[in-house]
């Protein structure tokens, strides 16, 4: 039963076009139809005009009493069936609740995480995995297909810096000990302008798929991959598509080609580029004037690279708002290429993790911090956390991992994508408020509550309801349309903000409605049985774990 669809039908004989709104307070219903829009084509005053509709509509089994305040009709729903349908239909569909057949046979591409090979996995690509992760979640569950690509890195002018840096200052001990530290360290001796020609010659031999430039990158990827791979590992987090800039090396001269063929490049300062100032998107820089490629000539090739290969109907790129230019660049390339796809390819921005003190969240005691070190402190914290609260907790070390990891994603996904977020890891693992554990802990304590009844029976009539569980269901039946609204924005924070309050129905049920020595037992087991699939979903939805007691 479509409550609010049944109160516009009935309004729909007299007016046109009703809408609804949410009234403020539970005293004025469940719904309210606004009297007011009506005032001028009535020539009557909106009190009048509410009175007048009262006059004219009755109530019915669904819409159980309707009332007149100022200029507002007031609908009050009848609480039990809609209890009854919802309970109902969680427990048949589970958490297939909410699921829907919108995207059949139609694929989403998303281009998210996307480290650099020989650098350390940054905070920014931290929040892409994340983000990019949830959408992917979203969508399936709305019946599309995703395919998750981690574009890595691996190829330009810093291979060549990478390559002197290693032939001049590497040691192989060193390498094998602690490879991104290394990589780095040698990356960064050779990173100024004494060896600038020498680092060209070498990204421009390893273009030309020289034998020793290869085999050098090849081995940096390698070691690069392992480690990024232990992130992924702690993250829970896979891949449709491991893929790489490098993957389009010998691709970029037909792109080349066709800019050419179809006028788009210039000649400036012997390199060649796309002129994009009519656009206010200044230059986009396709070929150096040493004949080697750029970040966008890589990334304008694999777009229609993905177009051949999966037709998609959006390619979502989850990449920090500083590349901002950078993408509105190439999306337009590609639509004065001529394709009619480009329109669907869209730059998720996403804002900065910034530390405690407001600054950006990159260094700290002037040293790079690594992604591993971060999530393993993390890990580490939710432990303590653990051995003081539930000591004989089994499993504890995986059990820390997946609320340290709901910890980080919630924080991060409760954000607003654009805005910065502050990296504060005490305040992410708070067992109390608007934090991962939290939900994660409301999980466990419904589920510690199935636990102690004996029979689990379940039923779907529900009698006398108490406030607590009217607003637990009617939060409950708010899902699939959350699930929507998330699609619609591309964001997730939907699903975080709902889960939280989800949530927070649950914990004020648990507190003034006792389920097991109660006459309503049956039907609180109901309740409680609806909110574990939907929180768990819900969460899911975000890329957190539950657990079963934590
Ligand atoms: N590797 C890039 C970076 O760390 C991000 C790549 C994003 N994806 C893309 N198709 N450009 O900045």
């Amino acid at each position: 039963m479509d409550f609010q669809k049944e109160i516009i039908k009935l309004l729909e004989k007299h007016v046109k076009n009703p809408t609804l709104e949410i009234p403020p307070s539970k005293e004025l219903g469940d719904y309210a139809f606004p009297c007011f829009p009506l005032a001028r084509e009535y020539k009557k005053n909106p009190i009048e005009i509410a009175q007048d509709l009262h006059k004219k509509i009755k109530p019915t089994k669904a819409i159980e009493k309707i009332t007149v305040n100022g200029g507002y009709l007031n609908f009050f729903i009848n609480k039990e069936l809609l209890a009854e349908e919802v309970i109902n239909q969680i427990l048949k569909e589970k958490e297939k609740y909410g699921n829907s057949h919108l995207g059949k046979n139609k694929t989403i591409v998303i281009d998210m995480s996307s480290p650099n090979i020989a650098k350390p996995f940054g905070i920014g690509h931290l929040r892409s995995t994340i983000i990019g992760n949830s959408l992917s979640e979203i969508h399936k569950k709305l019946g599309f297909k995703t395919i998750k690509i981690n574009y890595l890195g691996d190829w330009g002018t810093q291979f060549g810096k990478l390559i002197v840096g290693y032939k001049k200052f590497g040691s192989a001990t060193k390498l094998k000990k602690n490879p991104i530290e290394h990589l780095l360290e040698v990356y960064v001796k050779a990173n100024s302008e004494e060896y600038e020609d020498e680092a060209r010659a070498w990204f421009k031999k390893l273009e030309l798929g020289d034998k020793e430039a290869l085999k050098l990158w090849k081995f940096f990827r390698e070691l690069s991959i392992k480690e990024f791979d232990k992130i992924y590992k702690i993250l829970g987090i896979k891949f449709d598509v491991n893929s790489g800039e490098s993957y389009y090396n010998n691709k970029m001269q037909s792109t080349i080609k066709e800019l050419k063929t179809k006028n788009l490049l210039e000649e400036s300062e012997e390199a060649l580029v796309v002129n994009l100032e009519k656009y206010n998107l200044e230059v986009c820089l396709i070929q150096k004037k040493d004949g080697t490629t750029l970040y966008a000539t890589r990334d304008i090739t694999a777009a229609i690279d993905r177009y051949k290969k999966y037709k998609f109907e959006k390619m979502l790129y989850e990449v920090g708002s500083e590349q901002q230019l950078h993408f509105k660049q190439f999306f337009k390339v590609l639509e004065l290429l001529g394709y009619k796809w480009a329109k669907n390819c869209i730059h998720i921005e996403h804002g900065l993790y910034l530390d405690k003190e407001g600054k950006k969240f990159a260094t700290r005691k002037g040293k790079t911090v690594f992604m591993e070190e971060i999530l393993q402190e993390t890990i580490d914290l939710a432990k303590k956390t653990i051995e003081k609260k539930n000591p004989k907790l089994k499993n504890k070390d995986e059990i820390a991992r997946k609320i340290a990891i709901g910890a980080i994603f919630f924080g991060d996904l409760k954000n607003k994508r654009n805005n910065n977020i502050i990296f504060d890891i005490e305040r992410f693992l708070d067992f109390e408020g608007d934090t991962g554990p939290y939900l994660q802990y409301s999980y466990a304590r419904a589920n510690s509550i199935l636990e102690k009844v004996k029979t689990k029976k379940t039923t779907f009539k529900l009698k006398n309801l108490e406030e607590p569980e009217i607003e637990l269901i009617k939060k409950l039946s708010a899902f699939p349309d959350i699930v929507n609204q998330s699609y619609t924005h591309l964001n997730p924070a939907i699903i975080a903000n709902y889960s939280t309050e989800l949530a927070q129905n649950f914990n004020e049920f648990y507190h003034k409605c006792p389920v097991i020595n109660s006459e309503y037992k049956e039907q609180r087991i109901s309740i409680v049985k609806a909110f574990m699939y939907i929180i768990k979903e819900s969460l899911s939805l975000l890329g957190i774990e539950t657990v079963q007691e934590m």
